[in-house]
């Protein structure tokens, strides 16, 4: 089983992620829990570079886009394609979808570009999908909450509406995959909704 975590920044996507792993993991499963952009030593030099907010250029949208398929094509082949040959159960903290909502519903990138990286790179997805939904600017204060905001963080809440608009046109569209999760709910309440699709 591979199932991935998706929303925009603060909705609590770790908590839930969390929760989800400590529950398959006391029922006797091998539970693989990994995250997006990074999972790997070479994946998470790419998330740092990506993330970064002291460079001395603009990242271009599409190095942006590159940059995360990079990581992406790392991470399939070192951690999420053995783990699933070996029976494990992928818990992954972001997938293909948030290239959708942030590159192409973020920044403006076209579908066909994705469409063409997730064919010709893209050799499993997830079979669940949670989207943990929330308005964003409650996530946004959580997220300064915490700290430094990086390099996403920092755009302003317009482009985290259109973020937001990204994933909600995914979930419309792939309605048996992408399940909606009401991420204003108490941490706790979330998990059960999450678990009535697990079962
Ligand atoms: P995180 O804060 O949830 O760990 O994710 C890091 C940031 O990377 C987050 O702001 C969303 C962004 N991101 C993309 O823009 N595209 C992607 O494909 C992925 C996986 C993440």
């Amino acid at each position: 089983m591979f199932i991935s975590f998706e929303g925009t920044e603060g909705v609590g996507k770790t908590t839930l992620i969390r929760k989800v792993y400590e529950h398959l993991l006391a029922q006797g499963q091998q539970v693989q829990l990994t995250r997006e952009p990074g999972g790997t030593p070479m994946a998470e030099q790419i998330r740092a570079l990506l993330l970064a907010v002291n460079h001395e250029e603009n990242m271009a949208d599409d190095t942006e886009l590159l940059l995360m398929y990079a990581a992406r094509a790392q991470h399939l082949q070192q951690v999420i394609v053995p783990a699933l040959a070996a029976g494990k159960t992928v818990l992954c903290d972001r997938f293909t979808d948030a290239s959708f909502a942030y590159q192409c519903a973020g920044r403006g990138l076209s579908a066909e570009k994705l469409q063409l990286l997730n064919a010709n790179f893209v050799s499993h997805m997830p079979q669940i999908t949670f989207w943990l939904d929330a308005p964003t600017e409650l996530g946004m204060s959580r997220a300064r909450e915490r700290g430094a905001l990086d390099r996403f963080e920092q755009e302003k809440a317009v482009f985290f509406e259109k973020v937001r608009a990204g994933y909600q046109t995914l979930w419309q569209q792939e309605g048996a995959r992408i399940k909606r999760l009401d991420a204003c709910q108490s941490p706790d309440q979330v998990f059960e909704q999450a678990l009535s699709y697990l079962k």
